[in-house]
């Protein structure tokens, strides 16, 4: 019998310091931020929902409580808007504790994502899931995961997501040397690199925080030493699915040229925060309007 990749759960790492948005990360996950009027984390939840992964295991840290609540219910505020008759806020409290099972478990120290993703080892099991970075938001508009796990299912391979960036900015991301395949949006992954500098980057192409992994990556996480800053990094693991297909498969990419906002990023948060906004039927018309008179005055 062959063996399934199909992919059924998610893994949300959310137990990052978020030292770029302090201090209002000293108390606050920044995954807890409002981009209009849902947290940062709702984002990344419904996209896993709408496209088919409804377990979800969140690997939260310190300060996990308030994201907990946010998908717990809250009996005394449902009962007044209830009393109230407000039912369109009503609906909107709901909605975020039936969007799916949501399951937690803890880090400890945040010793890098690669160790964040190894925390799920027990409840992923023996099967492929996809790894969505809590601050990283892919507009609803731009389906990128249902396409990465059709390539997983298709190939069996590891997937990532690459974004070409401007070469002064690879520094700030895992960057990958690939290989073109005869699919315009897939590439083979030959190399990958965490952090390079702009000179010494193999490409233009960044790691961006969606990812499909087949379960035996968690061996190789284990064997994963720290590395850059002292963390244990995905990035590492991952090259070493490359050099070792063997174990854990090879590595693809798909390239995608949606919308994707870094909303731990100070810019890349207040660019998500306009753009969603903007686009809201209640708020999007005085709010654009604004927006182009303020233009003007820069
Ligand atoms: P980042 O690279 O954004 O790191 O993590 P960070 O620590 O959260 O933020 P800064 O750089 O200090 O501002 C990418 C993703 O991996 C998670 C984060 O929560 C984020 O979703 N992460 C990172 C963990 O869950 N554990 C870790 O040890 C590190």
């Amino acid at each position: 019998m062959s063996r399934s990749y199909k992919v059924t759960k998610a893994l949300i790492p959310v137990a990052g310091l978020g030292t770029r948005f302090l201090p209002a990360t000293k108390a606050l996950p920044k995954e807890m931020l409002p981009l209009v009027d849902k947290p940062v984390i709702q984002y990344v939840v419904e996209e896993a929902v709408d496209t088919g992964l409804t377990d979800i295991l969140m690997i939260t840290g310190r300060n996990k409580s308030a994201l907990e609540n946010h998908f717990d219910r809250v009996a005394e505020l449902e009962q007044t808007l209830m009393a109230k008759g407000d039912e369109d806020r009503l609906e909107q409290v709901q909605e975020s504790t039936e969007l799916a099972d949501i399951y937690y478990t803890r880090q400890g120290d945040p010793k890098g994502l690669g160790h964040a993703v190894l925390t799920g080892k027990q409840h992923i099991g023996h099967h492929s899931f996809a790894v969505l970075l809590g601050d990283d938001v892919i507009d609803a508009k731009d389906p990128l995961l249902a396409r990465m796990i059709q390539i997983h299912e298709e190939t069996g391979d590891n997937v990532i997501a690459l974004m070409e960036v401007d070469p002064s900015e690879i520094s700030m991301y895992g960057c990958a040397a690939v290989t073109k395949t005869e699919v315009g949006d897939v590439v083979i992954v030959n190399d990958l690199v965490e952090k390079p500098k702009t000179e010494d980057a193999p490409s233009n192409l960044a790691v961006i925080g969606r990812y499909i992994l087949r379960p035996e990556m968690f061996t190789l996480l284990e064997q994963t030493q720290p590395g850059r800053g002292g963390e244990i990094q995905l990035t590492d693991a991952l090259e070493a699915a490359v050099a070792n297909p063997e174990i854990a498969g090879g590595v693809r990419g798909v390239i995608f040229k949606g919308n994707r906002f870094d909303t731990g990023d100070k810019v890349g948060f207040l660019k998500a925060a306009m753009i969603l906004g903007t686009r809201r039927e209640d708020i999007g018309p005085e709010l654009s309007a604004w927006l182009k008179e303020y233009a003007k005055t820069l």
